[in-house]
């Protein structure tokens, strides 16, 4: 139960665990030389090591180093945007942070990383609590006997620093980014509590899976509901704390056209934890992949985790928002996460808005295949990946690799990893970008001997790119040695936005226009062609590309500048993606229009005020369960919406509100097709005292500190004016809990 040296086993889904944020600013050391950790003699500091984070207690103590006195650095982010002076800098630096652990009464603690580029050793109140190393992946420490009630320290000597035995090795075409990329959380959990789950559709079609409890008490009563469905399951974990799933039963399935997540609770004696996960089955059939037994074609586009607009890592919720939302537009269905595990965020965003996702680990062009720490480095970061993402009906693909060049250790090493793929999660297809070789001067043939353990080909080429001239891929055959769907997961051409020439001058947009011509004619021939990803969506940051007044730095072969202007080649390829892409796909992904707009369902919401105070819920069932809310609900039909409103109030609450006053309308539209027409009401008061039930908790907040932070992305835009007694219209579009567009207007008087 107490904390011990090393990383705690991964826990699934934090987002939906009780956390403290320990973002922000955090004080920071830079130690090229880890004089901080190491002595002169290269062994550990101890009294001396930064870690202790002491402050001098004489005027005779001798400390070289003060947390207190130094800079700051946002966190999450990385270090290299921050600072012109880390721009380039590949070394280690010190992290600290001091935090008080107010999360209320939790058995565990756990101090949570979503991810530390690359490598992070970690300390709390000055013990060492262990090293993680992978750019992208998460990981957890158990802290719960080292955890103060107040001022605690937390420090992290990060290092970026390339290796020859690393993964990715010392070659990328990325730029370096290091530090706290992504969030870091101090999370709490019941003494026994579920640590992992996996909930999909089996061959059967039946939905199938695990859960795994972690504690003292491991044999427990589950159940597993999915509301919506009318699904239960209730079983028993065996003595390792772990249960099967087997949940016959018929859900929408999940696809691009109807990104349908339903709400999932899985819950045990002791802990209660919920999801939101879409059911669908991937598979393939010769030189098809089948999403629910159809065949799809994966229209792709690989994409960086870089920030839009800004040359630095992205994390927010925001920059996927961007991200995805210039996928949409593109008309793609299909997103390549290049290289490397992305963050949550953006795989989650791509589960509600329909986006398939192709997932990779940076085991990138050429790595130390002989060496058993590189494999096991690997496959610690292919395994954290599934882990973390199994429960997205989005992720389709697991790619083992990207360039890597064939040899029998490669081959080992990459087998290695295709094992390990499949025994973790069978349901998903494995792949790995490849590279094809020339059979004679106009045939292309995929030969690579790795072909064989794949579901599906990767393959990257740059005909007219690295590989002559754009006309080049007019003759052109393509051949295979596998009987599989051939994903081209890489072309296009560097182009800088706003420089123009002839279709033969390199560096301008028509050469890149001129290069998707041939490309995309060419694919139109490859009889055994899936999908592809061109590369790229946007320019990003590459050490490898210095020229001047052109790349300086850049790799340019985005669709998109690094400024977010689109370049010609984007509306080429997205009149190409959208040819024949159905109207009402269109339509569901818009703002619900202020005129002709039918939702599928009308309801209320209330709030009733009693002085400073308003009467909100946790909303414990249903859409939104989980959040903090107004009290209300769907309006019967026949209904007022006054008296749903009151109804309402009195089923979830058992008080009735006083003087109901209808103050907002809102629309809501989600991409799944699902909508709502929202009445909002206020009341003055209300008789009796409000009682949980099964369905809320009644929670009094004051007026100006409302925890926007629990509630719908959309209610920090409107609830201040109706806090401010004004009235408003909103309508707003949603991809599961992403708000993906919103316009919130204010009224003379609406409803009259
Ligand atoms: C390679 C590689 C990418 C790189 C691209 C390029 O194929 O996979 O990471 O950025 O080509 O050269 O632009």
């Amino acid at each position: 139960m107490s904390a011990t040296k090393g990383k705690a086993p991964l826990l699934q889904n934090v987002q939906a665990r009780v956390s403290a944020s320990l973002h922000g600013k955090w004080q920071f050391i830079i130690d090229p030389l880890e004089h901080g950790y190491r002595d002169y003699r290269g062994a550990q500091q101890q009294e001396e090591g930064y870690f202790n984070d002491r402050r001098p207690t004489s005027r005779t103590e001798r400390l070289e180093y003060d947390f207190d006195a130094a800079e700051t650095l946002d966190v999450p982010g990385d270090w290299n945007s921050q600072r012109s002076d880390l721009l380039w800098y590949e070394g280690a630096i010190w992290y600290r942070r001091r935090f008080d652990a107010d999360l209320g009464a939790h058995q565990r603690l756990f101090l949570h990383f979503a991810a530390v580029n690359y490598q992070a050793r970690v300390f709390l109140n000055g013990q060492e609590l262990g090293l993680h190393v992978g750019g992208f992946t998460p990981f957890q420490f158990e802290v719960t006997s080292l955890v103060h009630a107040t001022d605690n320290s937390v420090v992290v000597l990060v290092d970026n620093r390339r290796r020859t035995e690393g993964v990715p090795a010392l070659g990328t075409d990325w730029w370096n980014f290091g530090g706290l990329t992504r969030e870091v959380l101090l999370l709490g959990t019941p003494g026994t509590f579920i640590r992992d789950y996996s909930l999909q559709l089996d061959d059967q079609g039946n939905l199938a899976g695990f859960v795994q409890l972690d504690g003292s008490q491991l044999q427990q009563r589950i159940r597993v509901t999915i509301a919506e469905a009318q699904l239960e399951l209730v079983t028993h974990t065996d003595q390792q704390g772990l249960a099967h799933i087997e949940l016959p039963g018929t859900v929408k399935r999940w696809s691009p056209s109807c990104p349908k997540l339903y709400d999932v609770v899985f819950q045990c004696e002791t802990d209660k934890i919920r999801d939101h996960i879409g059911f669908r089955r991937v598979d393939t059939s010769g030189h098809q992949v089948l999403l629910n037994g159809e065949p799809i074609f994966l229209r792709g586009i690989s994409l960086h985790e870089q920030a839009p607009f800004h040359p630095a890592r992205a994390h927010s919720v925001d920059d996927a928002r961007t991200l995805l939302g210039w996928a949409m537009e593109l008309g793609a269905n299909c997103v390549r996460l290049a290289h490397y595990p992305h963050n949550e965020n953006i795989v989650r965003l791509a589960d509600a808005l329909g986006l398939l996702v192709w997932a990779e680990v940076p085991v990138y062009w050429t790595l130390q295949w002989q060496n058993p720490d590189t494999l096991a480095n690997a496959t610690t970061q292919l395994t954290e990946l599934v882990t973390r993402d199994k429960n997205r009906a989005a992720v389709v693909i697991w790619s083992v690799g990207n360039e890597t060049p064939i040899s029998e250790s490669r081959n080992h090493f990459m087998r290695a990893l295709v094992d390990t793929v499949r025994q973790l999660d069978p349901s998903r297809l494995v792949s790995a970008a490849l590279e094809a070789n020339y059979a004679d001067a106009t045939t292309l043939r995929i030969s690579d001997p790795l072909g064989a353990e794949l579901d599906v080909i990767g393959c990257n080429e740059y005909l007219g790119w690295y590989d002559g001239l754009p006309d080049k891929a007019d003759s052109i055959h393509w051949r295979c040695d596998y009987e599989k769907p051939v994903f081209v997961s890489e072309f296009g051409a560097d182009a800088l936005q706003g420089r123009h020439g002839d279709p033969l001058t390199r560096w301008t947009e028509e050469y890149q226009v001129n290069v998707y011509q041939h490309q995309l004619a060419m694919l139109e021939r490859v009889p055994f062609l899936c999908g592809m990803s061109p590369w790229i969506l946007a320019d990003f940051r590459s050490p490898r590309r210095p020229l001047p007044g052109v790349l300086d730095y850049y790799n340019r072969k985005g669709l998109i500048s690094d400024r977010g202007v689109k370049k010609q080649a984007f509306h080429l390829l997205r009149a190409h993606y959208t040819n024949g892409a159905d109207a009402t796909d269109t339509k569901r992904r818009t703002l619900p229009s202020w005129d002709n707009w039918l939702a599928v369902d009308r309801a209320t919401l209330v709030f009733v005020f009693r002085g400073e105070n308003v009467l909100l819920i946790r909303k414990l069932r249903g859409l939104g369960a989980g959040k903090v809310n107004g009290p209300g609900g769907r309006i019967e039909p026949g209904e007022t919406a006054i008296a749903c409103a009151k109804r309402e109030v009195q089923e979830e609450l058992c008080v009735t509100p006083q003087n109901l006053e209808q103050r907002g309308e809102l629309r809501f539209q989600f991409v799944d097709g699902y909508s709502i027409h929202g009445f909002v009401f206020v009341a003055d008061d209300c008789i009796g005292e409000p009682t949980a039930t099964e369905e809320a908790e009644p929670l009094w907040t004051h007026r100006a500190a409302l925890p926007f932070d629990q509630m719908w992305a959309d209610d920090r835009l409107w609830l201040p004016h109706l806090v401010a007694a004004k009235r408003f219209r909103g309508r707003f579009l949603f991809a599961g809990d992403f708000m993906l567009e919103h316009e919130v207007l204010l009224e003379d008087s609406i409803g009259s």
